[in-house]
């Protein structure tokens, strides 16, 4: 009983929270639950409080918060403990010091910002202005009864994808910011190994599932000339959509839902392919480790590629934007200038191809589920691009594509 209560005091603060500043409930007609022990047992009776009440209690007693049931507990409660409220989280305190979010960055960053965007707060589409910090990805990012008229989204490739439902607000903020069109349009038919100073680092930003499940057709990542890449990844019906794995309110990935299907629920372990793509010709693991087997050795390329054919070694540093610092000397430490570190700063347009390939892949941490099939062609395709210069043959390394 004791847990059961702590549970329900703290949907309780959770609800106030919610309440008044998202959904602004407690006007008229208060529901009252007479509850037992679980919501679905609760007897209801509405009390009609005429103005706004201060309060919530119902008329009679005993009063004490696990007797008080409160409506959608289970959706903020869930909520509450996920990514999107977490408004301590850098994806929604970046702003803070400047005390407003650009239009551009508030799409995404803050419901507000969504809403004004796509014209569901009463406004035409499109943000006008800087929207106020603060905001996370509220209750009515998601529920708000307009979100049903946007039937399409277009992705930073410049493809425009139909979508419906809540797929339209995963959509918008889960597809990242830069594509392969991105990389084309700044390396055009500028030689592939010769370093530009107008060229550099492309970050496809983070968390861009909803584009690396759209695939070849999405063209999110850099697709190279006359190669043929999977579309979107379909896996099987009845898994449609994010919200056939993903609980939309805790954002979990629903693994009972998997058990269906696979054998396993670790989705690291899950494997259908059938052959090794890297190499190792062990298919007992997951298609999650063919993929990170590729992209680290995709990336130890990329440091040769870097020393080798450019003659300035590359650092990654996961940490800290911009990731890739230069490191002239070659001493394995970051170079330094005026106190900071150098970003690298000597690219040549196949190094902006491979680095960017390597970074959409990396950004998602589900694509081995959201489209395994184009994250290994996307490895792939980068690698034999580098194993030319670099004098590696193919063949000897084994790989699957
Ligand atoms: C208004 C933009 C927006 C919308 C709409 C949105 N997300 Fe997110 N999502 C974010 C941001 C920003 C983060 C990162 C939050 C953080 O770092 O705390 C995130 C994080 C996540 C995560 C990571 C898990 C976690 O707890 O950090 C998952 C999974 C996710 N979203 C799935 C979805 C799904 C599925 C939908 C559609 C039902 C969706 N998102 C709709 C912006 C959005
Ligand atoms: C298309 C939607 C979208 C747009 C537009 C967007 N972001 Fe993001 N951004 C996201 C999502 C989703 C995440 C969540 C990644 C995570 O933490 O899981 C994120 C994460 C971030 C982070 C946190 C990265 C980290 O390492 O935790 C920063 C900083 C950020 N974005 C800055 C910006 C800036 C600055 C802009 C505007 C110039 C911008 N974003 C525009 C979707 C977007
Ligand atoms: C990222 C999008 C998103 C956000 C944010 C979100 N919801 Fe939902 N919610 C959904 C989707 C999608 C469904 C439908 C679930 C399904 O069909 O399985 C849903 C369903 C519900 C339901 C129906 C019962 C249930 O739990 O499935 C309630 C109640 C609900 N949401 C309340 C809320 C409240 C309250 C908040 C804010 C605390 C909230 N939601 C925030 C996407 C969202
Ligand atoms: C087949 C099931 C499935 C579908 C469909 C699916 N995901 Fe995922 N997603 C996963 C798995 C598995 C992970 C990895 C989760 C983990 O390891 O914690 C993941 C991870 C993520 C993450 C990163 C979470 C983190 O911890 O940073 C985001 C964001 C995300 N998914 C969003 C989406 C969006 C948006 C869609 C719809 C376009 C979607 N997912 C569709 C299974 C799925
Ligand atoms: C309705 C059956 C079904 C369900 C449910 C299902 N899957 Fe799958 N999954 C498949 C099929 C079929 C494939 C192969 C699809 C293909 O390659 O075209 C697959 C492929 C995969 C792959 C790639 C395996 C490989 O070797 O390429 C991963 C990872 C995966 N599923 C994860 C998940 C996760 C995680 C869940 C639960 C959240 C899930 N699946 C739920 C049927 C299902």
């Amino acid at each position: 009983m004791q847990l059961n209560d702590y549970r329900h005091i703290v949907l309780a603060s959770a609800f106030r929270i919610v309440a008044i500043a998202a959904l602004g409930i407690g006007i008229g007609t208060v529901q009252v639950h007479a509850q037992s022990d679980s919501d679905s047992e609760a007897e209801e009776a509405t009390v009609e409080t005429g103005e706004e009440p201060a309060f919530v209690m119902p008329r009679s007693g005993p009063f004490s918060p696990q007797t008080i049931a409160i409506p959608n507990s289970r959706a903020i409660g869930a909520w509450a403990r996920s990514g999107h409220s977490d408004a301590s989280a850098e994806a929604f305190r970046h702003w803070d010091e400047d005390g407003e979010i650009p239009p551009v960055c508030a799409v995404c960053h803050s419901g507000a910002g969504f809403r004004s965007f796509h014209g569901l707060d009463g406004t035409d589409p499109g943000i006008e202005g800087p929207v106020a910090i603060g905001g996370v990805v509220d209750c009515e990012t998601c529920h708000n009864p307009q979100l049903g008229n946007i039937t399409e989204i277009t992705l930073p490739s410049g493809v425009v994808h139909p979508v419906s439902g809540a797929e339209a607000a995963c959509t918008t903020c889960h597809q990242g910011r830069a594509a392969g069109a991105t990389v084309e349009k700044a390396t055009g038919d500028l030689p592939a190994d010769e370093v530009n100073e107008e060229i550099g680092f492309i970050n496809p930003h983070y968390a861009l599932a909803a584009s690396t499940n759209l695939g070849g057709y999405g063209q999110v990542g850099y697709q190279y000339p006359g190669k043929d890449y999977s579309g979107r990844f379909m896996h099987a019906k009845p898994i449609t959509g994010c919200v056939s794995c993903h609980s939309p309110h805790s954002l979990s990935v629903r693994e009972d839902t998997c058990l269906t299907c696979h054998t396993t629920s670790d989705s690291k372990a899950i494997r259908i392919s059938r052959f090794s793509f890297d190499g190792s010709g062990d298919t007992t693991k997951g298609i999650a480790t063919d993929i990170q087997a590729n992209a680290d050795l995709l990336m130890s390329m990329i440091q040769d590629y870097a020393s080798d054919v450019v003659g300035t070694a590359i650092i990654f540093d996961g940490a800290h934007y911009p990731y890739f610092y230069a490191d002239a000397n070659g001493d394995g430490v970051i170079d330094q200038a005026e106190g900071r570190n150098v970003a690298y700063n000597t690219w040549t347009p196949r190094l902006v191809k491979s680095v960017f390939n390597w970074k959409v892949v990396t950004a998602d941490p589900g694509i081995h589920a959201h489209n395994p099939h184009y994250a290994l062609e996307l490895l792939y395709d980068s690698i034999e691009d580098l194993s030319g210069p670099l004098n590696v043959d193919m063949a000897s390394l084994g790989l699957l594509r």
